[in-house]
């Protein structure tokens, strides 16, 4: 038997321009976990995975779905590093958050199923290396993942990250993130797909907003720095605006940032792929955080969590 666990992740700033080389900023969600166990089951010719029982955050069975796919090239690539080809596995999977809402699911599937099989096979494995399994694994669920997810779904800081190159922030801000599910499955694959689609029919478009969602990412690096709390609200407003002439957004999805703005949010955005899943929002203190949380749940959202930024409730 062997054992992994990684974690949910939003992304502050960044997403889908992260993936024509401009920065991004995501935070890890460590109480949110992925977790793995893996049973050696044999030599297989067909299948790494003998059985799969993924179970999801409301303690049902999901349907494995996509995410079958980029979890047997997870056993693949783990049992060859492992140097046990064709070794199949029974696994089960058990997550506390959603699949499919922008939260790093897959990601965080792929690494801690990587994990548990190395600690099943006894193999000692850096960082680096798993992280470019994992990114092997995530090429079959997203076609062209940028790496991000899989960094920050097994950090302990907030990561900045461009062109495969990461580096971590230990942030310590007065400040909380409420984060919320609309209930409706994006498909990141679906939307990079389109946002390429456009790149191809109107690259000078495109490109301009790919480039304001640079420059607000980078500049919100500096505000975690600075604890600049009213700063990093507005670029999260542009943000999401921008990504909604991207046409990744989703109506209900943009219903609740309105929602969390008027509930007293600094800022609110869409968070990862897009077309539906989660939206983040930004709240100065506790108070303020628990009436956005309950604002979005009133008006749509079906869960919603609130993560504070302060390094003591983060240790
Ligand atoms: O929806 P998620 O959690 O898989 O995030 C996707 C983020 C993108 O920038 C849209 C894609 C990527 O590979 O970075």
């Amino acid at each position: 038997m062997g054992y992994g666990e990684t974690w949910a992740k939003v992304i502050l700033m960044g997403e889908h321009s992260v993936v024509y080389g401009y920065p991004a900023v995501a935070a890890p969600l460590p109480s949110l976990k992925m977790r793995a166990w893996v049973t050696p089951a044999g030599l297989c010719a067909t299948s790494c995975i003998r059985t799969l029982k993924a179970l999801n955050y409301e303690g049902s069975l999901s349907a494995a779905g996509d995410r079958f796919g980029g979890l047997e090239c997870a056993v693949k690539v783990a049992t060859e590093f492992a140097g046990y080809p064709g070794l199949a596995f029974d696994v089960v999977t058990d997550s506390s958050f959603p699949a499919g809402r922008g939260m790093g699911s897959s990601a965080a599937s792929a690494g801690a199923v990587i994990r548990a099989i190395l600690d099943a096979c006894d193999v000692r494995a850096s960082e680096q290396e798993i992280l470019r399994l994992t990114n092997e694994a995530e090429v079959i669920t997203h076609g062209n993942p940028s790496g991000l997810d899989a960094v920050t779904t097994c950090s302990r800081d907030i990561v900045t990250f461009q062109s495969g190159q990461m580096q971590y922030m230990r942030v310590d801000m007065p400040a909380y993130l409420v984060i919320a599910d609309s209930g409706i499955a994006g498909s990141t694959r679906e939307a990079v797909g389109n946002v390429r689609k456009a790149d191809e029919k109107n690259h000078p478009y495109v490109r301009s907003v790919m480039d304001e969602l640079g420059e607000l990412a980078l500049a919100s690096e500096t505000d975690l720095e600075l604890g600049a709390v009213n700063m990093l609200g507005e670029r999260m407003n542009r943000a999401h605006e921008l990504l909604s002439q991207l046409d990744v957004s989703h109506p209900l999805v943009d219903h609740l940032v309105d929602v969390a703005r008027n509930a007293g949010a600094n800022g609110a955005k869409m968070t990862g792929g897009g077309l539906g899943g989660c939206l983040i929002a930004f709240a100065e203190d506790a108070d303020t955080a628990q009436n956005i949380s309950r604002a979005l749940l009133c008006e749509g959202a079906c869960k919603a969590w609130i993560h504070s930024l302060s390094a003591k409730s983060n240790e």
